[in-house]
């Protein structure tokens, strides 16, 4: 049975500045991993966005059936510096839920113990966030957003900067968590990566790079080919 959690009918993305997107229809159901695929600047952080609620669509209609998603934003440089510890900042992921009070319920520490052996991190809970690599650090948001919420999950780049090894580890690790039920939404820049493991791809940019579908069905696509064929290139 298809449980739709996110519906988004001819959606426009834009600012005051202008439109940046247009035209998008897909449908995220429960379990499904979408890879988000568009060229640099298409509108794929602006739909992560929209589709979180923290920016309106211009236009068209977005159904939300999800209580919470699990947030990892595209990283910056100042934010790998933040100074606290494993701990604290996967904690922090709880603060969503709690209305912000100063204290953490038994309950919510426990969680974070949790997710940071779901993540392989517990033995780094002491650490300095800032001390770490980057793909421990991409395990340590990872956990982090498990702890807001643990049913939809929507990623911005989060294999960005990670060594080769690295970012296999990170995908494996990802596609245990879709294994496990956790609906997974990922930005991505790896064709190749999105059709080997997501269910579904959305191609978003000129109206004709538009794609909805299957990763089966994006491979066998026109428009699928080309992309696969330019990103094939470009990472050998
Ligand atoms: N706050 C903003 N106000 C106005 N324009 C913005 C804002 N944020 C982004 N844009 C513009 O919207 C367009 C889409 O940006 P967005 O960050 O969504 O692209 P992207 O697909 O995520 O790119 P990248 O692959 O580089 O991460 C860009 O032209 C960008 O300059
Ligand atoms: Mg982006």
């Amino acid at each position: 049975m298809m449980c739709a959690e996110i519906i988004c009918e001819k959606v426009s993305l834009g600012y005051e500045t202008g439109i940046v997107a247009e035209a998008l229809d897909f449908t995220v159901s429960r379990g499904d991993y979408l890879c988000i695929l568009g060229e640099n600047g298409s509108g794929k952080s602006t739909l992560v966005k929209t589709l979180l609620g923290l920016h309106p669509a211009s236009a068209g209609k977005i159904t939300r059936n999800i209580s919470g998603i699990g947030y990892l934003p595209q990283q910056t440089v100042v934010q790998r510096d933040f100074p606290a510890s494993v701990r604290e900042i996967v904690r922090s992921g709880c603060l969503a839920k709690s209305g912000f009070r100063p204290f953490y319920t038994k309950a919510e520490r426990g969680l974070a113990e949790q997710n940071m052996q779901r993540l392989g991190i517990a033995d780094l809970s002491r650490r300095c966030y800032r001390s770490l690599s980057g793909g421990q650090q991409q395990r340590v948001l990872l956990a982090r957003a498990l702890c807001a919420a643990d049913s939809m999950l929507l990623l911005d780049e989060p294999v960005t900067g990670l060594d080769p090894k690295a970012q296999i580890d990170l995908y494996e690790l990802i596609a245990g968590l879709n294994r496990d039920g956790i609906t997974i939404i990922m930005v991505s820049h790896d064709v190749r990566a999105a059709v080997q493991y997501a269910s579904h791809i959305l191609q978003i940019g000129a109206k004709k790079q538009l794609f909805f579908g299957t990763a089966e069905a994006y491979r066998e696509s026109e428009i699928g080919q080309t992309f696969l064929a330019a990103g094939g290139a470009s990472d050998d």
